[in-house]
């Protein structure tokens, strides 16, 4: 019941690629690939670099395809040079935000208190977050992937009212499967899935937990996508690599229907 009654979400994070030109080509040819799947069905979402969010955004305008953007900072406004806030995103069309993607955990040493921080910004900023989570090939070796993601999980959503959680979008993206061709198996998936599922229902309560989009990331391909699209907890998809074809990227969405 509560599978059914989630729209699966497909997000292509074109990480730091694309130059402006290059983004409004590759909107554009997404865009019309697109064209006529349900957003109430498969929505589609595209996180292009900062620089190119409001050439795609007016590329955009009258789609259903929706505006993302990879990171932002806490504070609204001031003396915090090279940030960008949340309400300067919303401003732009933004309606999605990732944080705390595992990039920027590992090179920018984002940790679960800065990743809530931005959390919260970017829901008073009136956007949805993409708050990523999961493992490294060294934890999950050592039998400590739920332990992980059971702590980004709860330190990612401290502080947040179930009324607020439900609207959230996860994203479990093993760090081992992250650019490397090296997919974890529909089964791995959903045992996380389900796992991240039973947190929020004892965390808030099962209505909450039922609503809450919880997308796979980690080399998901048009050959791989209809696999992990279809288990029961994985409501959609985080594409990284995949994400800068727009024949590739059309596929692994029509692969939601
Ligand atoms: P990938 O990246 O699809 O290239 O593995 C996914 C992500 O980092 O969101």
């Amino acid at each position: 019941m509560a599978a059914q009654a989630r729209r699966k979400l497909i997000a292509g994070n074109w990480k730091m690629n694309k130059t402006v030109p290059e983004a409004l080509t590759l909107a554009r040819e997404v865009k019309g690939m697109v064209a006529g799947v349900p957003a109430e069905r498969v929505e589609v979402a595209l996180a292009p670099p900062f620089v190119s969010l409001l050439a795609v955004a007016a590329e955009l305008q009258g789609t259903e395809v929706k505006l993302a953007a990879q990171n932002c900072y806490w504070e609204a406004s001031g003396a915090y040079t090279g940030e960008v806030s949340a309400p300067m995103l919303a401003s732009a069309g933004c309606a999605y935000v990732i944080v705390g993607h595992s990039e920027r955990r590992q090179y920018f040493g984002e940790t679960d208190e800065t990743v809530n921080k931005r959390a919260r910004a970017v829901v008073g900023a009136g956007m949805t977050p993409i708050l990523c989570v999961g493992e490294t090939l060294e934890e999950r070796e050592a039998g400590r992937t739920l332990e992980v993601v059971g702590r980004q999980v709860e330190g990612g959503l401290k502080g947040f009212q179930a009324a607020e959680v439900a609207g959230f979008v996860l994203a479990y993206e093993p760090v081992w499967a992250i650019g490397t061709g090296r997919t974890a198996t529909s089964a791995q998936a959903q045992e996380v899935h389900r796992a991240i599922r039973e947190q929020l229902a004892r965390l808030y309560d099962q209505a909450t937990a039922n609503r809450v989009i919880i997308q796979y990331g980690g080399s998901v391909k048009p050959e791989n996508a209809a696999e992990l699209l279809k288990q029961p907890d994985v409501d959609g998809a985080l594409v990284g690599g995949a994400s800068l074809k727009a024949g590739d990227f059309a596929a692994i969405v029509k692969a939601g229907l």
